[in-house]
């Protein structure tokens, strides 16, 4: 098997350093900064040729910059004779423009899946990607790609840090369904989902499903994505509503778009955890150890 070099971009460099310290992989090195003129400028500072390649970025917050930036790196790696490039993507962006809405718009995670196609990766990777009306990662890609999931590692976390024993565990969208049952799996208790109805990209209306007494039991809300932090909000008081003790927020990507955090923090939320996959205050579990293992399966 070739040598495995991990390099990171803008938004995934934290995570390449930890996996390359976990897997004892070469660290390779990047330089990326902006001409005067705001274009973009990269330099792959280290020697790729031959060698199996994998490129960590997210692609959050600065999106449209983040994407330049990947896809121009992306391509200059086999340019510059890598052997096989996997993208590690772990906040894959536009998932949520995944069909026209309305006449003549732009169907931006397709396009998204085309361009880094184009790039000529052999694979895509990315984590809990916010899969709706696109069920699987198979219908988005025409490579190889894979969709792997940071609910385990936030619940360990979760379990460790407040010793939580069987909380409930809410979705708080019928979306949410394949993360709150992975949960549920894991602490060995019961999961419901909530149902939202979307009226604008700040303002959501959350109910309940079927009505319940908590009885003081903690509740634990699961979700891929917090961005304006409006559903996790809404969905607080439909569960406070329902008599629950201590109620807990984990999420895979904490976007926390302007005052997300403190919005959910005066709900009544006793804290919020989310992965790495893009660094906020609540980052407290890495994602590396997940990328790492789905390395050592290459060649398998
Ligand atoms: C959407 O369905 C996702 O799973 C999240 O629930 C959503 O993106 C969160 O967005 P916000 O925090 O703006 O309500």
């Amino acid at each position: 098997m070739r040598k495995i070099m991990v390099l990171g971009g803008s938004c995934g460099g934290h995570i390449a350093v930890r996996i390359a310290r976990l897997g004892d992989y070469e660290l390779g090195d990047i330089e990326v900064r902006k001409f005067p003129d705001g274009e973009t400028y990269i330099r792959l500072v280290s020697n790729v040729a031959d060698k199996d390649v994998v490129y960590v970025n997210s692609i959050a917050k600065d999106v449209n910059d983040l994407l330049i930036e990947t896809l121009f790196t992306l391509e200059t790696l086999k340019e510059l004779g890598a052997k096989k490039v996997y993208a590690v993507i772990p906040y894959f962006p536009y998932a949520r423009q995944d069909e026209r809405f309305n006449p003549g718009e732009v169907v931006s995670f397709n396009v998204v899946a085309r361009m880094l196609e184009r790039a000529g990766i052999d694979e895509v990777w990315t984590i809990d990607l916010h899969l709706h009306r696109v069920e699987d990662i198979s219908k988005l890609f025409k490579i190889p790609a894979r969709n792997l999931t940071a609910v385990k590692e936030l619940c360990a976390y979760m379990k460790e840090i407040y010793r939580l024993e069987k909380p409930f565990i809410i979705g708080p969208d019928e979306e949410a369904e394949q993360w709150a049952r992975v949960a549920s799996e894991y602490f060995d208790s019961e999961y419901d989902v909530l149902e939202k109805q979307r009226l604008s990209a700040e303002k959501v209306v959350v109910k309940p499903k079927h009505i319940r007494d908590f009885k003081g039991r903690d509740v634990l809300i699961i979700d891929d994505i917090i961005s304006t932090g409006g559903t996790i909000v809404e969905a607080v008081k439909v569960i406070k509503n329902m008599n629950a003790g201590d109620i807990y927020v984990a999420v895979t990507h904490a976007l926390l778009v302007k005052n997300a955090l403190t919005k959910i923090l005066k709900a009544g939320v006793k804290d919020v955890v989310s992965t790495d996959t893009v660094l906020s205050p609540t980052s407290r579990v890495t994602v590396a150890p997940l990328i790492v293992r789905e390395l050592s399966k290459i060649g398998e």
